[in-house]
């Protein structure tokens, strides 16, 4: 089948429709990809997303760098009591994003800034962007202090999804550290070395457990039903926009109601099994059998 092709000006008018007039906060999450044939590429996108928050807004995109051995490493350390020095160290100028081609390309443009947080940084432009990314090498990954919250913090907080879905987001996982789920991080708190632009020193901060399946997308009927998510498609991508902080409440109340209501069944299993056995870092814990 023909892939459509998309133009810059496209997906300007695709954000407007949805509801972008400019001056918000927007955390962007994106597979370039489902777009079909984007002319001029990620940089086209990224163009885009700048105009449709101008004047005043703030573009601000995950730039994950977590890997289930780097938390290993570093919570094993934790709890021995030392800092892992031998596992690569994460470099904010250099360390690649493996969470797509467009914040890939947008974290190595001039202007921007990429918080200093060695697994789940955050890259961003704009006129918050030094306030958003301030301190998060100290602060949770995506829950408390981070820049995750502090968007949906605010009432021009948004979050788009641009072909992906929720479980592309990594705030919804902030949502599940704010309501306080046992699940989302280890206890321990690690000292981690990183390399700044000012120099080397040591981030300290929990990192994420990896291997409980999720279904992020799951309120997702909630937030359009109450105008906290509008979606429309722009090519062939279905695009997402979200007020962060009518999401966030949404979803507070649906896990304080269910704490289980974003993890699988199988998920549930795996922490059982984990707690069960101890056994929270160990990658074997993927096969436990559905
Ligand atoms: C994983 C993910 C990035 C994959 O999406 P993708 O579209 O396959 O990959 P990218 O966005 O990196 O775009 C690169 C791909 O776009 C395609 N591409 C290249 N140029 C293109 C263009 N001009 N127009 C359209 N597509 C193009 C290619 O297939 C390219 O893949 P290749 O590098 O292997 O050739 C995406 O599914 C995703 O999950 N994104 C969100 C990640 C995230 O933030 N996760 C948070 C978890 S808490």
């Amino acid at each position: 089948m023909d892939q459509p092709t998309v133009t810059r000006e496209k997906i300007v008018q695709g954000l407007r429709r949805l509801g972008l007039e400019g001056g918000e906060a927007v955390m962007v999450h994106s597979s370039l990809s489902r777009f079909g044939h984007v002319d001029g590429g990620a940089e086209a996108v990224i163009d885009a997303l700048r105009e449709a928050v101008s004047p005043g807004g703030t573009v601000v995109m995950s730039a994950l760098t977590v890997t289930p051995a780097f938390v290993a490493a570093h919570v094993r350390a934790a709890r021995q009591g030392r800092i892992d020095r031998e596992h690569p160290v994460f470099d904010v100028a250099e360390t690649p994003t493996w969470a797509g081609r467009i914040p890939e390309t947008f974290r190595r443009q001039p202007d921007v800034i990429r918080s200093w947080h060695p697994s789940h940084s955050v890259a961003a432009a704009g006129p918050l962007a030094v306030e958003l990314v301030a301190d998060h090498h100290t602060s949770a990954a995506c829950g408390r202090g981070s820049p995750y919250e502090r968007i949906a913090q605010r009432d021009d907080g948004r979050i788009l999804l641009l072909g992906v879905g929720h479980e592309a987001s990594t705030a919804m996982h902030g949502f599940e550290q704010l309501a306080g789920l046992p699940y989302v991080e280890h206890p321990e708190v690690c000292r981690i070395p990183i390399r700044t632009p000012e120099g080397g020193t040591l981030a300290e901060t929990r990192l994420h457990v990896f291997h409980v399946q999720r279904e992020l997308g799951r309120l997702e009927g909630r937030y359009i039903s109450a105008a906290a998510e509008t979606v429309t498609r722009i090519g062939a991508a279905p695009v997402r926009l979200c007020r962060a902080r009518m999401l966030r409440d949404i979803t507070l109340k649906a896990l304080e109601q269910d704490p289980w209501a974003l993890v699988t069944p199988r998920g549930r299993r795996t922490w059982q099994q984990m707690q069960a056995t101890g056994n929270v870092l160990d990658p074997a814990a993927r096969s436990i059998p559905r």
